[in-house]
């Protein structure tokens, strides 16, 4: 009994650890499969950006202070129901994007 509690508990926390990947998805259609795109011509190429930088530009979109071509209230709708771990896992996953 106790080891299928404790599966349990292993598999549920694996469900809620951010993915990177999965949460990269919907940006891909703007920036490209590989970060490689300026979205819709406005954006830097955010592939392979450093991680910390990413945090920074996706932290202040969130929070609706980052606004760099006019386009941050557009970025701030793509982020806004991601919480810091989602933010640090999708900033890892486009730092690993080439
Ligand atoms: C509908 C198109 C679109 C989608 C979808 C989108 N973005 Fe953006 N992104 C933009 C635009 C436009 C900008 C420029 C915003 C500005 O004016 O600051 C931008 C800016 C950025 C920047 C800052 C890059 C720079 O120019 O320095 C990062 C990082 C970023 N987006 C990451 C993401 C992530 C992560 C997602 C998915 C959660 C995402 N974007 C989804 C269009 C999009």
């Amino acid at each position: 009994m106790k080891k299928i509690v404790l599966s349990l508990l292993v598999a549920s926390v694996g469900l809620m650890a951010a993915d990177g990947a999965a949460l990269y998805k919907k940006c891909a259609a703007c920036h490209g499969a590989k970060g490689e795109k300026a979205a819709l011509g406005k954006s830097a190429v955010i592939g392979g950006m450093d991680v910390a930088a990413l945090e920074a530009d996706l932290k202040g979109y969130k929070a609706g202070t980052t606004n760099k071509k006019g386009m941050g209230a557009l970025m701030k709708g793509q982020v806004a129901a991601y919480s810091d771990a989602d933010i640090t896992a999708v900033s890892a996953y486009i730092h690993g994007l080439k």
